[in-house]
């Protein structure tokens, strides 16, 4: 592995093809390529500094720039870091567990494993575990729900800065219907929310989320208090769970009478607003999506969840025609894979089930920028941009036999990614660079 000190100041170009989107797909050119989306069939990516310098032709760009050191992965693909827009780190020992749907899932597997995190070595154990996952599968970004307690997402942001991931986490706001030892007060959840802020927030490559859990187990009056935060702190972004199960549909509407629907419980506290990160978004009706769109808060779709906790369908057609943002997320432990391949194969074939055929590269455009678009990174990471930070994957198309076979008989890049999508996972991803660094194997000593 080449160290960051090794390579500071020196421009190395990785050749390769290259796939990226500079925005949304558009409309399909001559070449087949979809406005929008930049591809290399024999590219360098150029970084210097842990940042890109420049992306283009390799037979046009080398010439150009003379003397540099050449990382030749001709055959492979570089795509940019997957950005996970909704995941739980103390979630990691809850994966694939059994039987049932979400409030008895959260009740039987998910709060007793994160009762666990009062324990600080635990948490960081777990959370080494997560990041390594996270950057094994290519995930160069995410965004990550702790526990209710504080030292929880401590742990975690002290192990992503080590790694200098970009990472935004909170700690779970919940001051009601969890058990005792996994509650918080309004008073107790706002001030440990500073105290993150303070500490974390724009520190690096992190960022804090307001978190309440899920309206469900938030008091009306910690809900206000969060809704005081996103108001004091606009650069802090903020992440929940809405729609996403008939039941707890049911019982939002319980315990909030008031309220026209679940998403509005949090817009009334002023909870809907750009940097907002809504989990699911299943079971929204037009007038929830155009809120979202108005507000600029983003939708996070999390297909293997959704599938696996027969929370139901997501609804594209829909999404797309109130122009609310959509990203994706894995929801580990809900969610069945940290593999941002297997969640957009899911994402297609819950869209397949809509009526609705989504692309190769809108696809692409799902798992990376869309997700930097929903966070407000765009001008950072999610496509290869002159300055952008240097977070790109090296894929693998011999990872598996029936991908290798798969992809010999593609004839276009588009037909090659789609099969990436559908048949890859942690396999495809041969290298995973943040800040122009290969993370892919894990190391002990952080
Ligand atoms: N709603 C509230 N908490 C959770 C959680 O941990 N996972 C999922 N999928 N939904 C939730
Ligand atoms: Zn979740």
């Amino acid at each position: 592995m080449t160290s960051s000190s090794e390579s500071a100041g020196k421009p190395r170009a990785f050749r390769s093809s290259i796939v990226h989107c500079l925005h949304a797909p558009g409309a399909r050119g001559a070449d087949g390529i979809p406005a929008g989306v930049e591809y290399f069939a024999d590219g360098v990516l150029v970084v210097q500094n842990g940042h890109v310098l420049e992306v283009g032709p390799a037979d046009a760009l080398l010439a150009r720039l003379g003397d540099l050191e050449v990382l030749d992965h001709r055959g492979r693909l570089i795509v940019p870091g997957f950005v996970d827009a909704h995941i739980h780190s103390p979630q990691v020992d809850v994966i694939a567990s059994h039987g049932t749907q979400l409030l008895d899932w959260l009740e039987r597997y998910t709060f007793p494993a994160e009762q666990s995190f009062a324990d600080l070595e635990h948490a960081r154990e777990t959370s080494r575990f997560f990041l390594d996952e996270l950057l094994r599968n290519g995930t160069t970004t995410a965004a990550v729900f702790g526990t209710v307690h504080r030292q929880s997402v401590d742990a975690l942001l002290e192990l992503a800065q080590a790694r200098r991931m970009r990472l935004i986490a909170g700690k779970a706001l919940m001051d009601r219907n969890a058990p005792a030892a996994l509650t918080d007060t309004a008073e107790s959840g706002e001030s440990e929310t500073r105290a993150l802020i303070e500490r974390w927030q724009g520190c690096d490559r992190l960022s804090v989320a307001i978190t309440p859990r899920f309206a469900i187990t938030s008091t009306p009056a910690q809900l206000e208090s969060a809704g005081r935060l996103a108001r004091e702190f606009p650069e802090v972004y903020i992440q929940t769970h809405v729609a996403e199960n008939h039941a707890e549909i049911a019982a939002v509407r319980e315990l909030f009478p008031d309220s026209r629907s679940y998403l509005d419980v949090y817009d009334r506290v002023g909870l809907l607003r750009e940097r907002a990160l809504y989990g699911h978004c299943v079971h929204l009706d037009a007038v929830d999506r155009r809120r979202m769109a108005d507000t600029g808060a983003a939708a996070v779709h999390c297909p293997t969840s959704n599938l696996f906790l027969g929370s139901g369908l997501f609804d594209f057609d829909a999404a797309d025609a109130s122009d609310m943002p959509v990203c994706v997320g894995s929801d580990v432990g809900g969610g069945t894979s940290y593999s941002m391949l297997r969640t957009l194969a899911e994402a297609y074939k819950i869209a397949q089930l809509n009526g609705r055929s989504l692309g190769a590269f809108d696809l692409l455009y799902l798992g990376t920028l869309a997700g930097a678009e929903a966070l407000q990174v765009a001008d950072r990471i999610g496509r290869f941009i002159p300055g952008a930070e240097a977070d790109f994957n090296i894929v693998d198309w011999s990872c598996t036999p029936v991908l290798l076979r798969r992809s010999a008989v593609a004839q276009t890049i588009e037909e090659k990614l789609f099969a990436l999508v559908m048949l890859g996972d942690d396999r495809a991803i041969s290298a995973c660079h943040v800040l122009g660094e290969n993370l892919l194997f894990p190391r002990t000593d952080r």
